[in-house]
Formats: structure tokens, sequence, C-alpha cells
């Protein structure tokens, strides 16, 4: 007697399309500026800026365009991209900047909505304007659990009530663990950024800190007053459905910074980020799109090279890094121009921004709006390392080896927890065909049949394999005596199915 266990493991991604990888190697500033959340002000806390050398407190389209540079390599690209910086507070209470490693990398993942394919991606229109993330955010909490209990399987997000727009931003932050002597991590693996003890033992090649936009659009909106609820994440964070009313497919944005929290293993202190927030839970980046809007349509439309390379598309002009490197904003606060931001910064954050823990919300740590008065920059730049390979795994791009990443693991692999790695470490979205059958089974088990079914943009292989056991099966003999009727036998048959349900997507 055989009782038959379905079990569905992974299936490659499918039905995703193209991106590119814009490098930006150059940092335009680190600085008090953000014109999204204090527009003509100076800002509540500092910021990395990268992108177009117009960018400052009241930038708009123009500003950005129109600028003499950008840090990123395509010179069409004058977007404007910005986030938190971290800082290492050391035993003693002074801050200190800590190194950011390359530049940054801001992926344009251009996924179609799964729920209506031939949708296509829109471009950005001009001056377009969102933020990812909450940065009074304290705490971490989906279902109930915290950030240290791992994502479930994607494919059961949904089911479990865990698509929420709440939800899934908090899911869009990545902190990964970078070890160039071992197999890179996921990306959006960790939401939170790991404790100082952890990453001295683990993480010797510092943190790759990852943040992936919203990128389901109202079609309408260029920006709203949260600057958050024109857009919307897809039910997946990366890819998936997009909401209804969020029904124009805008590119993926993803940013990528490195940043050498290992230049302080051994030291005693806890890294901070620059709004007060230890945790990372409300680490978030903003955006504003500095691309003509015909030409940025024509990259979407033609630059669908798999490889990711900003190189292969060929509308593209790209300028080499130190080019990208030179950039520099034009014009600062000069209430800005002397406050001291890289480097050691002094017994508090710059700003005063004060550390707020949570679980609450923080509240509001800027002192007020201080008047911003316009002056000659002096903002240097940090030099990243230089590529000396041509692997451009996410984040790998910037590590100084090539020796070491197994990146090469296949999404075909058995391992469920494999393929996830292997999926997300190399982020390479022409995986099309649906995965091979995992050769290997267990003892006592046969595989029967392997079925793929494809929801949405994911193909599944729903293995079924049979456990070969031997069950109860009890006999009630009634014997009817009284008439001539024939003998009745009723088997009572004790089967146990188990539903071991591993599908991902
Ligand atoms: C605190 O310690 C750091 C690291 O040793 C040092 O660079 C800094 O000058 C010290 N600051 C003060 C105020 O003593
Ligand atoms: C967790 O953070 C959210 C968003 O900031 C907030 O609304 C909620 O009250 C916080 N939970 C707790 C327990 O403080």
């Amino acid at each position: 007697m055989k009782a038959t266990t379905s079990l569905a493991l992974l299936g490659a991604v499918s039905g995703v399309s193209a991106f590119w990888r814009m490098e930006c190697r150059g940092r335009v500033g680190v600085a008090r500026i953000d014109p999204l959340v204090n527009p003509n002000e100076v800002a509540q806390h500092v910021h990395a800026i990268h992108g177009s050398s117009g960018f400052s407190e009241s930038a708009k389209f123009d500003d950005l365009a129109g600028a003499d540079c950008t840090s990123c390599a395509v010179t069409e690209d004058m977007s404007s991209y910005w986030a938190p910086v971290p800082y290492f507070k050391h035993a003693n209470g002074s801050y200190e900047l800590v190194e950011q490693v390359g530049g940054m990398l801001a992926y344009y993942f251009l996924f179609g909505d799964a729920s209506n394919p031939n949708g296509g991606i829109k471009a950005f229109p001009e001056d377009f304007r969102m933020i990812a993330g909450d940065t009074l955010r304290r705490n971490f909490s989906i279902g109930g659990l915290g950030a240290n209990i791992p994502d479930p399987e994607k494919s059961l997000w949904s089911m479990l009530g865990q698509t929420s727009q709440v939800d899934l931003a908090q899911r869009a932050l990545g902190f990964n663990c970078l070890n160039y002597q071992k197999a890179p991590e996921g990306s959006l693996h960790r939401h939170y950024m790991p404790e100082k003890d952890y990453l001295d033992a683990n993480c010797e090649d510092g943190v790759r800190i990852e943040i992936m936009f919203p990128s389901c659009w109202n079609g309408k909106d260029l920006d709203s007053k949260n600057h958050r609820s024109h857009v919307a994440y897809p039910d997946l964070v990366m890819n998936g459905d997009c909401p209804s009313g969020f029904d124009v497919k805008i590119p993926g944005l993803f940013y990528e910074t490195i940043w050498a929290t290992n230049a302080f293993a051994g030291r005693e202190g806890e890294f901070v980020f620059s709004n007060g927030d230890i945790q990372g839970f409300g680490y978030h980046a903003d955006f504003i799109s500095g691309w003509k809007s015909d030409f940025l349509q024509e990259a979407v439309d033609t630059c669908t090279n798999p490889s990711g390379r900003i190189q292969d598309c060929p509308i593209f002009t790209i300028q080499d890094e130190d080019t990208q490197r030179k950039c520099g904003l034009k014009k600062m606060p000069s209430v800005l121009v002397n406050e001291k931001v890289v480097g050691s910064v002094g017994t508090s954050l710059p700003g005063g921004v004060q550390i707020q823990y949570g679980p609450e919300p923080a509240t509001n740590p800027n002192p007020g709006p201080q008047t911003a008065t316009v002056a000659v920059p002096t903002v240097g730049y940090s030099e990243g390392v230089k590529p000396t390979d041509t692997n451009y795994l996410p984040g790998q791009i910037f590590k100084e080896t090539t020796s070491s990443a197994p990146e090469s693991a296949s999404v075909t692999s058995a391992s469920a927890e494999e393929s996830e790695a292997a999926i997300t470490a190399q982020a390479v979205p022409s995986i099309t065909a649906a995965p091979a059958a995992p050769a290997a089974v267990e003892d006592g088990y046969e595989i029967i049949r392997t079925d793929y079914i494809t929801e949405g943009h994911v193909v599944k292989a729903v293995i079924v394999k049979e456990k070969v056991e031997y069950i109860t099966v009890t006999t009630t003999t009634a014997t009817l005596t009284s008439t001539a009727q024939p003998l009745k036998a009723r088997h009572d048959r004790h089967v146990h199915r188990h539903q071991l349900r591993h599908a991902r997507p």
C-alpha cells in the first residue's frame, strides 16, 4: 500500500525580462540635503548623494537635467539617488562615517506586471519622485513576527496575508553580510542591520545595503504628499502583481551600496544610521528622475540584453570612472558648507539627530527648519575600489578579487534553499526555462511525476513523490447469516497524507 505525498519544489523565475545596472562610481556629496522631505531647507539627517551635480535642497527636473555632470556612468542619466549613511559610534561617544566602497549601483529592473504581462514598462516621467522606506520606523513586524524570523516562501505571502504595502515595504530592505570567501547571501534576505558582534564575526568584507523601490504607479502623479502613495509594490516586492489603482509598471529601482563596517572590527561601539536608527528598520531612499523620458522609454524598450550591462545598451553614452568620481554638487547651502559629515564628526550625529530605539516610531528629530542660502560647496568624495573583473553580480561588481564567490550555483538545484540563494544572488532575470527535476530522492520515496505549473510570473516544479510505506488495514467482517446475501467486508484504511509545500518563486 502506498501513500502519496506531494512536494512542490522551487521553480525558476520566468516571465522576467531585462534589467540594467546603473553604476554610479562617484558620490556627488554627503550632506543634509533632501529636496523631497525638506524642500528649501536643511534636511534632518545626512545622505549619501549620487547622480546629477544639480542636486540641491530645491532641485527640480531642469536643475538636474541641466547640470554639468553626473556621478553615474551614463551621461543621459541626470537623476538623483540618495539615502542615509551609517556612522560608527565609538565607545567614547564620538561618531565616524563608515567608508562607502565603490560608489552605488542603481538597478533598473524591467519586470512586467504579472497580472498584466503585456502592459509593458513605462519610463519615469520627467521630475518623477518617490521615496522607499520610512525614516521614522523603528520596528519590524509582519504577521506578528519580528525580523529574526526568515521570510516565508514568496508563494505563500499572499495566502498568509502578508502582501499589504506596509509588509512589502519592510521586506524591501536588505542588509547583506559580505564575506567574499563564502557564497553570497541572497538579496533582501535580512531586513535589519546586524549587530556589531555579528558583523565582526561574519561580515569581513562589510555590509551591502539594499533597498527596492515600488514599481507600480498610479499613472498620473509625479509625486504625492508623503512621496509614497502615488506608487505601490507588486505583491512579491521586486515583481509580481500590481495592486489595483497602480496599474502602470515603471522600472523597478533597486539601490545597492557597500559600507566598510569591517574597518571597525574589534573596536568597541555600534553602528548608527544618520537618521538615528540602529537597527536599519528606518532605512529609506529617495529618487528624482532626471532622465529625458523619451530617451528613458527607448532604453526601457531596447536595452533588454539579459547581461544587465549598461555597456550592452547601444543608446547609452558611457563615461569613465574617473569622470564619474570628479562630479560633485554645484551648490550647497552655506550653513552646510562647514558641517562635518565625513570622517570623525564629533559626539553627536550631524544635525543633532538623537538615537531612537523604538519599537514605537521615532519622533521627528529635526529641531526645525533652518534657513538655507546657497554657496559654493566643498564636498569631497570617497574613492571606491576599482573593479578588477567583469563579474556583474549585484554588489559583486565592487569586490576586489574575482576568485571566491560561487555565483554559478544553478537555479535548477534540487535544494530550495540553494535555488533561492542562486536566484537572488544572481538577480539575473533571464531565466525562463522551467527547472529540471531534482534527481536525488530520499530513501523510501519514488518520484512518480513532475508537473510544471505557472502562477503568474513564476514557474514551479511540482515533484510528486510517493512514499512506499506499509499501512494498517483493519478488516471488519460482518457475517450475515439470516439471509442468503453475500458477505460484505469493510476495510478501514489508515492513510496518512502529508502535504509538504515548499513552493517558492
Ligand atoms: C574617541 O575614540 C576615537 C577612536 O579611538 C577617536 O578617534 C576619537 O578622537 C575619540 N574622541 C574623543 C572625543 O576622545
Ligand atoms: C511599529 O512601527 C509602526 C510604524 O512606525 C508603528 O505604527 C507601530 O505602532 C510600531 N509598533 C510598536 C509596537 O510600537
